[in-house]
């Protein structure tokens, strides 16, 4: 869990770095999982720069999460082959039932939703990686079943 203490340690350690922000934000994300809130005046005061510069660069930046990961991972490929396979239609469908878009989590912290772009499986498209587990042929309901699985 996100501790104001820490975070501040964590601040003080890396902000003598040219260009902190980054090695802040990662060093948070990697002790806490994810950068609450709650950094972002820690980093801009340290830092002197506004709330919203150090806001703009968590949200331009992906691989930032401003809420713990769900339990489980759900990977969509995005890209041009699965595309072909009807994988847009297929992602609204999903990201619906779970009532997410993407890189959120859903509101019981069971599974965060990002895209993916190719996981090599372009034959056989729609192409998922659920907890790292590839999945070919997606559906909707392949995806529930896989969901319902107890982690390996
Ligand atoms: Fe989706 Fe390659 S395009 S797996």
């Amino acid at each position: 869990p996100w501790n104001a203490g820490r975070a501040a340690e964590i601040v003080a350690e890396h902000g003598h770095l040219e260009g902190a922000t980054l090695p802040i934000l990662h060093a948070l994300q990697e002790t806490f999982g994810y950068v609450d809130a709650e950094a972002v005046p820690l980093i801009a005061d340290a830092l002197n720069l506004s709330r919203a510069e150090v806001h703009g660069c968590i949200t331009f930046y992906h691989d930032f999460r401003s809420a713990p990961a769900g339990r489980r991972s759900v990977k969509l490929c995005r890209a041009e082959a699965c595309q072909a396979q009807g994988s847009e239609r297929l992602h609204g469908e999903i990201l619906a039932r779970l009532g997410v878009g993407w890189h959120e989590t859903s509101a019981d912290g069971a599974v965060t939703v990002e895209p993916v772009y190719c996981l090599g499986l372009c034959a056989n498209g729609p192409a998922a990686l659920v907890d790292e587990e590839p999945i070919a042929r997606l559906t909707a309901d392949s995806l529930s079943a896989a969901l319902a699985e107890a982690r390996s």
